[in-house]
């Protein structure tokens, strides 16, 4: 449904116009690495079939980051084509987020490094960590400084190199995850709604279902926690899942009710892209068609905060979002962490 067609009988959007100010994505942009991995090349390295794969994931390839490609490449390719898209130039960015669960490095922020590497060098610059919610958590943050007066243009990237803390050896795992980026340009547009809602959840009560548990302050790196695998990426997979469907549901519902919208007046539905049965159970849950939701997880399998900011810039180039559309993301990751927003495109 169009603006133009919902203002005809009611507008509860004008609340997310506040004295004449809203925060709108005015670019999107997003950058994989050029390496392919398909299942066929994973069934060389690890007791699995392109079959069970597909069937239990519906992924079938991701990208791969070459070894001198860091998630700081991956975001800078990304942002410089939302700026692009948007018409910005690096200096008129007052602020960078960064959602990624594998900076470069500890620190500093890689935020600061895709700030050298774009050349905004105004911009106030750090990191989030949300994982795979890390997009949405970094929206709902952007738009604060924006709708604050803060800030008048913010960019926000999900950037990740899964394939650094991925155990290629572990079946489990390693075929559910690859690398990429996606950025959006924030931007105060009084003429127009943008981003309507954004909400944003943690349970760190269930925060061992999906972690890496070396590296840290906790367990710091050194040859035993090598040798324990302790570097790389770790999930209770089936418990994940049910979490996943669960919250994603539910924070979908909650910033619906908050715009009092119904999903069938939602152009587009883009889910975190880890899983096409989470994607599916989610989407009947809600009441959505098939139609409604969109779905690239085939060709990039679970790209965690990068997922959503990938896919809305491919449902928008593909012309799956047009002006005037609502359209509805909804992300789940490590933390536990949960998301979701309401955009007005
Ligand atoms: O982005 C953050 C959120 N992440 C998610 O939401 C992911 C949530 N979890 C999932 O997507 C699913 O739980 C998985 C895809 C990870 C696993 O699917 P599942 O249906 O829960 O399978 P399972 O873990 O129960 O494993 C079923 C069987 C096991 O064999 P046994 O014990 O039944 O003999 C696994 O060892 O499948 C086996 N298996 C595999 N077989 C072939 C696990 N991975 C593979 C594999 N190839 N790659």
């Amino acid at each position: 449904m169009s603006l133009s067609a919902l203002k005809t009988f009611k507008n509860p959007r004008a609340k997310y116009n506040f004295e004449g100010r809203s925060c709108s994505i005015t670019g999107v942009g997003s950058y994989v690495p050029a390496r392919v991995v398909t299942n066929a090349d994973l069934e060389k390295m690890v007791d699995t079939t392109d079959e069970w794969i597909t069937s239990r994931t519906g992924i079938r390839a991701r990208r791969v980051a070459a070894s001198d490609e860091y998630t700081s490449d991956l975001a800078a390719h990304a942002a410089t084509r939302a700026m692009q898209k948007a018409g910005v130039k690096p200096e008129e960015i007052d602020l960078i987020i960064l959602a990624t669960i594998t900076p470069d490095m500890p620190f500093p922020a890689t935020a600061c490094i895709v700030q050298q590497k774009i050349g905004a060098y105004r911009a106030a610059a750090f990191d989030i960590e949300a994982a795979c919610s890390g997009f949405i958590f970094g929206l709902e943050i952007g738009q604060q400084f924006i709708m604050s007066r803060t800030y008048n243009t913010v960019l926000v990237i999900g950037a990740e190199k899964l394939s650094s803390i991925v155990n290629w050896t572990d079946r489990n795992t390693c075929v559910l995850f690859g690398d990429g980026a996606g950025a959006a340009i924030l931007q105060n547009r009084p003429e127009s709604h943008g981003l309507l809602t954004a909400c944003m959840g943690s349970d760190g009560q269930k925060a061992d279902l999906l972690s890496m548990p070396g590296g840290g302050s906790r367990c710091p790196a050194s040859t035993q926690s090598v040798a324990a695998g302790l570097h790389f990426l770790r999930m209770d997979g089936k418990e994940t899942f049910k979490n996943a469907v669960q919250a994603m549901h539910n924070a979908a519902k909650e910033v619906l009710r908050r715009c009092e919208l119904d999903i069938t007046q939602i152009k587009c539905i883009i889910p975190h892209q880890a899983n096409l049965r989470i994607i599916n159970a989610v989407s009947e849950r809600l009441g959505a068609t098939p139609e409604q939701v969109f779905i690239n997880l085939d060709r990039y399998g679970n790209t965690s905060a990068a997922s959503v900011a990938i896919a809305l810039d491919e449902a928008v180039e593909g012309g799956k979002i047009v002006r005037g559309d609502l359209v509805l993301l909804v992300v789940f990751g490590a933390g536990l962490t949960w998301g979701a927003a309401v955009i007005e495109w």
